[in-house]
């Protein structure tokens, strides 16, 4: 143990700390206070504070106003390695793994300290990220490159960091917002484990079922001021969503409107054998929302790539409003009318460095500029229209993305796409990190342009969403549609088919 400590002295105490960016007032006066022993949940909406909190733990910003102790110690002027030296580690809402090294590298590179002269005893390094790896609970070849990785199997990586730098607080920032359940249920087991160890945890989630399966406390923030602390145990739902939003929001989702139209996409025997995918026939109609679902790593992010030209087909057929048509490229897709929201909005979703505006009109500038001039009034209106419908909490449409909280850069990447106003829109997790209240107000935008006859597949590791949503359910199992439900279908027959349990009937949709 790094600190052997009294135990009435909390890991790590916020003093009434206050934190100004330009503009915007991102914390005030907050008092927060982590225990040994316990997992204490952060929530709050987009844009509510609670990146920016952590990040002053580790050392990432500094405070304008409070003080922030770890272990009982006045900590002025933290850095990222006093945070680390002083048992703090942080698992961020994005993975932040060097994309062109190994797993192994990776762990390497944050764990080992030394000379640049030290020799590198390979072996050793294998074994110990193995055991890190094998502690966490993934599966995963250490030599893989972390860019190849899913951002689950990336975030297993971070968590094998933080254990195996014997951190005393780790912080994971939504860290199970693109895990399924089962994936959640394994997260859940190492974080128990962390704490029964005496690790203190700090939590941040938008998935409000994880309180009570988790948390021992929790605390809210709503517009950068901590609202409260409460006993996890001894609070509900409602009670946390009038917390964090000052009023109730129904977590219903919008009904059915019509029958589907005309058959949109029809896809035939379709297979990538560099995505994985394998032998997938479906058909998605004008109105619809066709909701995939399956484990990570059942392909179906896979299956987006291929119907977006990412990684193209190389069997099988793609027929588009009764054309047979080749996506060999994102062009391809887009001039076809499809369009994709990636689940990594990091990587794909949005361009930080550019303003919300600019991020927005991106991808229909042809449309919207048709002289080929960008008119800045004109997609300056245009953005201001976005950021209402989907409430994107930015300093305003110039504002670069990167200072925005990470729910809010997720709506902005998925204004880009609504703004091409495709015929098929491919949504992947277009909720994840999204707080309640805006995730229903996505739902309700989704079901309007089905509404309109757009056709929607939609992608998601939210069970409930993905059956409150979806008007049919198909089921991924190793690259192949195994499975299509009715939309009403059972939580229970879902997972039934996306782990091969054989209650259901196997076919194509
Ligand atoms: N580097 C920055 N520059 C300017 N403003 C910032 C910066 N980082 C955060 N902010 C602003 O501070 C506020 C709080 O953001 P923060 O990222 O802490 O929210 P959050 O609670 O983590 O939200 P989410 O659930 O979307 O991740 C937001 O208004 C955000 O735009
Ligand atoms: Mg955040």
């Amino acid at each position: 143990m790094l600190f052997p400590m009294a135990d009435d002295v909390p890991l790590l105490h916020f003093r009434r700390i206050t934190k100004r960016f330009a503009g915007v007032t991102a914390l005030h006066e907050v008092n927060f206070e982590l225990r040994a022993g316990e997992v204490h949940a952060l929530l709050g909406e987009n844009g509510a504070g609670k990146s920016t909190l952590i990040k002053l733990a580790t050392g990432v910003h500094q405070p304008d106003g409070g003080g922030l102790e770890l272990n009982g110690q006045l900590c002025p002027q933290l850095s990222p390695a006093k945070a680390r030296a002083l048992g703090v580690a942080c698992i961020y809402q994005q993975p932040a793994l060097c994309p062109d090294l190994s797993v192994a590298e990776n762990i390497a590179l944050r764990l080992e300290s030394g000379g640049a002269w030290r020799r590198v005893d390979w072996r050793a390094r294998r074994r110990r990220t193995a055991e890190l790896l094998n502690r966490v609970g993934a599966s995963l070849d250490p030599e893989r490159t972390a860019g190849e990785l899913s951002m689950p199997e990336q975030q297993l990586v971070e968590i094998a960091c933080a254990v195996g730098a014997g951190a005393r607080i780790v912080i994971m920032d939504e860290p199970t917002a693109a895990l399924t359940g089962r994936e959640q249920e394994l997260l859940h087991r190492i974080v128990r484990d962390l704490r029964d160890a005496g690790t203190g945890i700090i939590y941040i989630t938008h998935r409000l079922e994880e309180i009570a399966a988790l948390a021992d406390r929790v605390t809210v923030l709503r517009d950068g001021q901590a609202v409260g602390t409460c006993n996890a145990a001894e609070v509900g739902e409602a009670e946390l969503i009038k917390m964090m939003v000052g009023r109730e929001v129904t977590r219903l989702y919008p009904p059915r409107e019509g029958d589907p139209g005309e058959t949109l996409l029809a896809v035939r025997g379709l297979g990538c054998r560099r995505g994985g995918v394998r032998d997938v026939s479906l058909q998605l109609r004008a109105g619809e929302i066709l909701g995939l679902a399956g484990l990570v790593g059942a392909g179906r992010t896979e299956l987006a790539r291929v119907l977006f030209g990412l990684t193209p087909a190389d069997a099988g057929e793609i027929v588009l409003n009764g054309n047979a048509v080749r996506i060999a490229s994102p062009q391809d897709a887009v001039a076809q009318g499809i369009a994709y929201v990636p689940e990594d909005r990091r990587r794909h979703g949005v361009i930080p460095e550019l303003a919300v505006a600019e991020n927005m009109s991106l991808a229909s500038h042809r449309r919207m500029f048709p002289g080929a001039w960008l008119r800045p009034r004109r997609e300056r209106s245009f953005a201001l229209d976005y950021m209402q419908r989907l409430a994107v909490k930015a300093d305003g449409p110039e504002a670069p993305v990167a200072t925005l909280s990470g729910g809010n850069q997720q709506k902005v990447a998925l204004a880009r796409w609504l703004a091409t106003e495709p015929r098929v829109l491919i949504l992947d997790e277009p909720t994840q990190g999204v707080d309640v209240g805006a995730k229903s107000e996505i739902h309700r935008q989704m079901r309007a342009l089905a509404a309109q006859g757009m056709a929607l597949l939609l992608i998601s590791s939210d069970l409930p969403e993905v059956l409150g949503l979806s008007d049919r359910i198909g089921v991924m199992r190793n690259g192949r549609l195994v499975a299509t439900l009715p939309g009403g279908a059972s939580a229970t027959a879902v997972m039934a088919a996306a782990l091969g349990r054989d209650e259901t009937k196997e076919g194509a949709a």
